[in-house]
């Protein structure tokens, strides 16, 4: 079990990327009792440095021997080097929360989003999977409606920005759009198709039943997390030309009926979300505005008029916050509580 101390050896593993970086801020922004933070990356960015608690902290190269005397490692550096080195920090006594799908759906790993299910920290063998970003929004949303009727199916479309394909993703979109406002070709390369002014329906690789990988995670994270496999879930992910906040159209079919102003009333109580919904007064979350922020964002909600028991929610959240470096930091909260 995890070791209690007033402050923490912290190591940030991918220290650089768009999620390592917001990791940081959020470690110093709640108050997160950190004694040393360890910044790691690949051999490209080591030497340079980031800025925590006004400090300039030297990046290390990540190796084998990185996590010695680290008590809480945040991983977010890629599936890959997640599972090389996951097992290894959590070896030498870290415990690993890892951003990347590597250990989601790993039996032995906890897959968890604070106000859905803490109660599954209380076993780990020192690696916690923290959710994909657009199922993180996604349930914190519906976890109450789903303890009052409970949520028999859920149909989803995705419209994802490109800092969930990380900072590279980022830059193409910026040069995409100053290519083409200048009247030349935009040039893509992370994606196979050009972003800018454009969607792709087309997030993480294609499987052979048509689905992508990023659909199916959102199917079975969701079961996982809300610890009912019965649920059944599908999924359509769109990468569309914003820079930060997924935004989800949702629709829930529940076993009994639930109005929309009961769903409302339900939501505004609910931990981690801001009931943002009142369309008269143009009152519906949008990424613009959530940006930056760390709770999940629930507008247009009204009932589905064409099935019996069913309700329609637009549900958006920061990415690289709750769907991401927030949710971590909040799970080492819970761990040193
Ligand atoms: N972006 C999101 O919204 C989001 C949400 C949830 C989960 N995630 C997951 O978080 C992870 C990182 O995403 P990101 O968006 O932050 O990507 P990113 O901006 O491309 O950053 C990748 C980071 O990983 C580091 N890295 C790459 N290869 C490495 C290696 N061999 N050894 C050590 N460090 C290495 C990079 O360091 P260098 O600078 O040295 O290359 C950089 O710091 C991915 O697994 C992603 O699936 C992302």
């Amino acid at each position: 079990m995890f070791n209690k101390k007033p402050a923490y050896r912290v190591a940030v593993v991918g220290a650089t990327g768009a999620v390592g970086a917001e990791m940081i801020a959020v470690l110093e922004e709640r108050k997160f009792p950190v004694e040393t933070l360890l910044p790691l990356a690949s051999a490209r960015s080591a030497g340079e440095t980031v800025v925590f608690q006004d400090q300039d902290i030297t990046i290390e190269e990540l190796t084998k021997d990185s996590f010695a005397g680290i008590d809480i490692a945040l991983f977010s550096a890629g599936a890959e080097v997640s599972r090389k080195y996951a097992p290894i920090a959590a070896k030498a006594g870290a415990v690993v929360i890892d951003n990347s799908s590597a250990w989601r759906m790993d039996k032995e790993v906890p897959l968890v989003v604070p106000e859905v299910n803490p109660h599954d920290l209380e076993h780990h063998g020192n690696i916690i999977a923290n959710p994909n970003c657009s199922t993180i929004q996604m349930v914190v949303a519906l976890k109450p409606l789903h303890d009052r009727v409970r949520i028999k199916r859920i149909v989803v479309t995705t419209f994802q920005a490109v800092s969930g394909t990380g900072k590279e993703a980022m830059d193409e979109l910026m040069d995409e759009c100053r290519d083409l406002l200048s009247f030349r070709a935009a040039e893509p390369k992370v994606y196979p198709y050009q972003i800018a002014f454009n969607c792709l329906p087309h997030i993480d690789d294609f499987l052979p039943s048509g689905y992508t990988k990023e659909e199916m995670k959102m199917v079975n994270e969701t079961r996982k997390i809300m610890g009912d496999a019965s649920i059944q879930v599908t999924a359509t992910t769109v990468r569309v030309p914003v820079y930060v906040g997924h935004s989800e159209a949702v629709n829930i079919e529940t076993e009994q009926k639930l109005t929309a102003n009961e769903a409302r009333a339900l939501l505004s109580t609910a931990p981690g979300v801001i009931l943002y919904d009142d369309p008269e007064h143009k009152i519906y979350p949008m990424p613009l505005d959530v940006a930056g922020k760390d709770d999940v964002y629930v507008g247009r909600i009204r009932e589905d008029e064409s099935i019996p028991n069913g309700l329609n929610l637009w549900v958006v959240a920061d990415n690289l916050r709750k769907g991401a470096a927030t949710n971590a930091v909040q799970i080492a909260e819970l761990l040193v509580r």
